[in-house]
Formats: structure tokens, C-alpha cells, sequence
């Protein structure tokens, strides 16, 4: 068995070997802080507390009105086609607006519209429920007899294919699931799917949420019909940062957004009384651009593509293997289970540890009267403490540290001086 010392051995050699370790600096990082839930809300760049401070304090304060023609007015715009870098589809493909369940509304909507005298929709039982939430209340409002068929996960952690496929057929219109699942970080193989989905007329709409900024997304050579993300997650973006939405050109056309709003009108100044649809993914916006936070979230963009998916996601890996190896050393004899898939092809960019205990352990993590540091993962129950990678920001030290510091709580029963109580947002 390999001892602790090997292991800061590693993770010192690793750290100091890091091609993206310049990255950290850009961000307003902390070295008592152990940040580990940048899958949810991603670490502040330094550039966007500056541009934010100088947008209310000179744009907003003193340029009022007059900003929209200054640069507020292409925001999205630009915004969106650095997006488009990092999902691998041409600029006018996607468009940053509303939420991620906003956009999931109206693509499911648009989708079924073209997929008239298709009953089905299918997904499964790893989807983020908001997703299924939205196409169940679809269903409800549209009511012509369509059904939300679910796939289930038989481990909860990842889909058997012959599964899905089987439940894919001439009667599916749209196919709808999470390309990484927000619990397990179980990763679909994307061209595969839309492959067999297409060769039953079905579409496939995908939630890029946990996977935007994380792992490689090739939207384009999966020939992938439409995909809905949020940007508050690996994109930075700030709390509550403006989601995205994707529809290959392919059926741009025949697809209708089921929302006309000025925004996604030709021509929003000519106040035409009569709408017309504007080009591209653009006529998917509605109201008036959240220019705060597409302010916070252009540096990071900026930052991610700097960095280069594939570097991101090579660090991505070698962190997740190196907490793996940790887990099997020092908290897989404590009674932790994995709750993500071993290998890192149908893997994202967090490893979920199962614990009966996991909501304690995760309370005194991030205790700061406890341990050295102030450790942040997430939970997500029913027994999931979910550690990820962010690898602009994260270290192989931090992993390392975390490990140990998850032991001792639990070797010490430490976690046992914490109330069941759950805050608000866990
Ligand atoms: C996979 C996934 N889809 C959808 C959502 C909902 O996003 P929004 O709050 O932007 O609607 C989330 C939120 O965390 C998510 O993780």
C-alpha cells in the first residue's frame, strides 16, 4: 500500500508539472479555501469583479442609457460565440439568454411541434429533475396524449444503452437527458445516442449543464439537434448567470420558438406590430439581456478558451484519478462507496463518495472552526458528497488534503457533533 508521504510526493510533483497552473491566479482563490464545488457554482475571476464594479459604477452610473449602444447591446452576441468555442458549433447556433429551464421550455416545446403525431419523450431517472419537471408540465399544458417515458438507472450512478434504445422508437419525438449527470457524473457517449435516436426520426435534446467548460463537447460532429447549459457552473458565470441554448442549423428553419418576444424579433427598434422571427439561434431570446451577468461571465469565457478544452480536461482526468487512487487507500475502508462511473470515458469532471453519513461529513468539511482548511464539496442525497474539478483553480494538493481531511472526520466520528438540519441550498 502506498503511504501518505508517496502521496504528497505526487501531488507536489503534479502541482509544480502543471501546464494550466497559472490559471489559479486569475481568480479570487484563498489558501485556507478548498473549493471543490465549482460544479456549482464556479470561483469569481479577478477580471470579472472588475468589469462588473466598472459597468454599475461608469457604464450604469454615469453612461445610463447610453450603454446599450457603448457595448451592451452585442453582449450576447459575443458572449455567446465564445461559447460556441467551448460546445464545438458554429456562432449563430447558440444563444445565451433566460434560464437553463426557460430554454429547456422552449426547445422541448419547438421540438414536439415538428414531431407532431409523436406521443413519446424519453429520458431518465439521472436527469436533474427541473428538466423533468418542465416536460411534464409541457405535457400538461399541451395535453394531446403525450408521455414522459423514463429510462432507469439499475446502479443510479450510469444508463445501460440497450436500455434506452429499446425504449426508442417511431413513436419517440424527442429524446431529452443530461450529457453528465449532475449526481453521478455519468457521461452518455453523445454521437452514439443521436445516432440511433435519429434513425428513428426522434430528436435529441441535450442538457450540457455539468459538462460546459468541463469536459470536450462536440456539438457539430455529433450532429446533436438541439442542448440547453447553464454558465454559473465550469463557465464562472456568477450566481444565477444567463443559460444557453443550441439548435443545429440543419433544422433551424423548421423549428419555431413557442416564445415571440421582442429580443428574438428581426428588427426589436422598428416596434413592428406584426413579429418577425430573427435569424439564427438569435430568435430564441425574449426580454431585455441580464447585462450584469453576462459582464461577470465574458472573462472567464475568455479564460476557459485561453486554457483549451482538452488541456482542461486532461487535468480534469488526472485530478479525478488521483482522488480515486486516494479513495481506494484511505476511504473505501471506511465504508464510502463510489457513486460515479470508474472509468473516465463515461465520466464528467466530479466524483460523487457515498456515505450513509455523507450530509455530516459535508457540514463538518466546511466547518471552519474544524481542520485546517475550510473544504467545499456539495451533497446531494440521498448519501452523495460530490468533489469537483475544476482544474483552472483546483490543485492536486487540495485533493490530497480533502481525502485526509474526510478520514479523520470520519475516523474521529467527528461529524457526529452536527444536526441533520438541512440549509437551504446544500
Ligand atoms: C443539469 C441541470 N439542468 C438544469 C438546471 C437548472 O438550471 P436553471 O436554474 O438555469 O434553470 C440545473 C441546475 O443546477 C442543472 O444542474
Amino acid at each position: 500500500m502506498k503511504s501518505k508521504e508517496d502521496f504528497i510526493y505526487r501531488a507536489e510533483k503534479a502541482d509544480k508539472e502543471d501546464i494550466l497552473k497559472h490559471f489559479r491566479s486569475y481568480f479570487r482563490t484563498d489558501e485556507k479555501l478548498i473549493y471543490f464545488d465549482g460544479n456549482s457554482l464556479g470561483m469569481m475571476p479577478l477580471k470579472s469583479e472588475q468589469v462588473a464594479l466598472y459597468l454599475i459604477s461608469h457604464q450604469w452610473g454615469e453612461r445610463l442609457i447610453r450603454g446599450w449602444n457603448d457595448n451592451w447591446w452585442d453582449m450576447p452576441i459575443r458572449v455567446s460565440q465564445k461559447i460556441s468555442i467551448l460546445i464545438g458549433c458554429d456562432s449563430d447556433e447558440v444563444i445565451v439568454c433566460d434560464s437553463t429551464s426557460v430554454n429547456l421550455y422552449k426547445l422541448v416545446s419547438a421540438a414536439l411541434n415538428i414531431q407532431k403525431g409523436r406521443k413519446k419523450i424519453i429520458s431518465d431517472d439521472l436527469n436533474f429533475p427541473s428538466d423533468l419537471y418542465v416536460i411534464q408540465g409541457i405535457i400538461n399544458n399541451l395535453d394531446e396524449g403525450h408521455i414522459l417515458d423514463l429510462v432507469e438507472s439499475a446502479n443510479g450512478i450510469d444508463i445501460e444503452y440497450n436500455k434506452l434504445f429499446q425504449k426508442i422508437d417511431n413513436n419517440t419525438a424527442v429524446v431529452v437527458l443530461s450529457y453528465v449527470s449532475f449526481r453521478s457524473a455519468f457521461m452518455y457517449d453523445m454521437k452514439k445516442v443521436t445516432e440511433y435516436a435519429h434513425s428513428h426520426g426522434a430528436l435529441v435534446i441535450w442538457d450540457l449543464s455539468h459538462a460546459t467548460g468541463a469536459v470536450n463537447i462536440d456539438l457539430g460532429s455529433s450532429d446533436a439537434d438541439m442542448a440547453v447549459g447553464c454558465t454559473y457552473k465550469y463557465l464562472n458565470g456568477g450566481p444565477g448567470s444567463p443559460a444557453f441554448l443550441y439548435v443545429n442549423r440543419k433544422i433551424q428553419d423548421s423549428v419555431v420558438s413557442p416564445i415571440w418576444a421582442w429580443l428574438g424579433e428581426k428588427n426589436p427598434f422598428e416596434f413592428s406590430l406584426d413579429y418577425r422571427a430573427s435569424v439564427g439561434a438569435r430568435k430564441y431570446m425574449t426580454g431585455s439581456p441580464n447585462i450584469l451577468s453576462l459582464c461577470t461571465l465574458e472573462p472567464s469565457l475568455d479564460i476557459l478558451i485561453e486554457a483549451g478544452m482538452d488541456n482542461i480536461r486532461a487535468k480534469s482526468l488526472s485530478l479525478a484519478s488521483f482522488l480515486l487512487e486516494l479513495y481506494h487507500a484511505f476511504l473505501e475502508p471506511l465504508g464510502f462507496c463510489l457513486g460515479s462511473p470508474e472509468r473516465e470515458s463515461e465520466r464528467g469532471s466530479h466524483i460523487s463518495l457515498k456515505h450513509e453519513e455523507g450530509y455530516r461529513i459535508c457540514k463538518a468539511l466546511i466547518d471552519d472552526k474544524l481542520g485546517n482548511y475550510v473544504i467545499i464539496p456539495d451533497f446531494r442525497p440521498p448519501d452523495n458528497i460530490r468533489l469537483g474539478f475544476a482544474p483552472l483553480y483546483n490543485r492536486f494538493d487540495e485533493v490530497y488534503r480533502a481525502v485526509l481531511e474526510i478520514e479523520n472526520i470520519v475516523k474521529e466520528r467527528l461529524y457526529e457533533s452536527y444536526d441533520l438540519k438541512a440549509d437551504s441550498v446544500t
